[in-house]
């Protein structure tokens, strides 16, 4: 992987293909890696660019806390590393906030936006609360039950289900716990895509257990033009488990 430094971290990313940017920005607690298979069909289109969220895989954290935005800010900065003005964003579930935050902030650098097993909507109270106490367990006893709590969510598929778990083990609580405060601190999104022109596509599994198929229906309805790929019987981890059909998703920027 490449990298650079932002003040005392470290934002690592792959840049693979060529083409029209796609950023690929994967979700909660994985990292770069869970496109793996999405990579080369989509790298003959596209000019993939692809990083660690900060506190995952090989990009540091300084904080113990950060915001959805501060994520966003992170994109940006990527992007002016590598001199591009503007992208494609695909999103996977966090990924997704991340990329509809930078959406917010920086509306004339995206080309378009897919929200994989992803949505705009914010936590409730209740989800909040149960976040920043999640975050406070894992700074006293570690990943171990959030991990444990998580890897049948993801997916159904066994072989899904070990890769996804493995992958989690690997990432330091850090991660975990400044995510966790970033999504609970997260605002609704959905106005960024209403008000918005560029394509939209929705990638989703008809059996996500974390983020239900509804939350797609819901961008729909309220941004007409957006294209649903629903996958049926994929649950949260459409790029691992239906990768041909998140691939032929993701070509619908073309
Ligand atoms: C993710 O898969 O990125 C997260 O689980 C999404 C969430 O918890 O809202």
């Amino acid at each position: 992987m490449k990298n650079f430094s932002v003040g005392e971290r470290t934002l690592a990313y792959d840049r693979i293909g060529a083409g029209t940017p796609l950023v690929l920005i994967h979700g909660f607690p994985l990292d770069h890696s869970i496109w793996d298979k999405v990579v080369p069909p989509l790298s003959v289109h596209f000019d993939l660019i692809i990083p660690d969220v900060r506190g995952f895989g090989e990009s540091t954290s300084s904080a113990s806390k950060w915001s959805m935005n501060d994520l966003a800010e992170d994109v940006a900065r990527l992007l002016d590393h590598l001199k591009i003005e503007s992208a494609f964003l695909a999103g996977h579930s966090m990924g997704g906030y991340i990329a509809l935050a930078f959406a917010g902030i920086f509306p004339g650098r995206v080309r378009g936006i897919a929200l994989v097993a992803s949505q705009t909507a914010a936590d409730a109270p209740e989800k909040q609360a149960d976040r920043v106490k999640q975050a406070g367990q894992i700074a006293r006893d570690g990943t171990g039950d959030t991990v444990a709590g998580m890897t049948a969510k993801l997916s159904s598929d066994v072989q899904v289900q070990k890769y996804v778990h493995d992958l989690m083990r690997k990432q330091e609580s850090q991660g975990f716990i400044g995510s966790l405060h970033a999504m609970a601190g997260r605002t609704d999104t959905m106005a960024v895509l209403a008000e918005s022109t560029y394509p939209v596509i929705l990638i989703h599994g008809d059996s996500d257990a974390l983020i239900p198929i509804q939350r797609a229906h819901d961008v729909q309805a309220a941004v007409p033009r957006a294209e649903l790929v629903q996958l049926h019987e994929a649950g949260h981890m459409p790029m691992l488990e239906m990768p041909e059909q998140a691939t032929e998703g993701l070509k619908r920027f073309l």
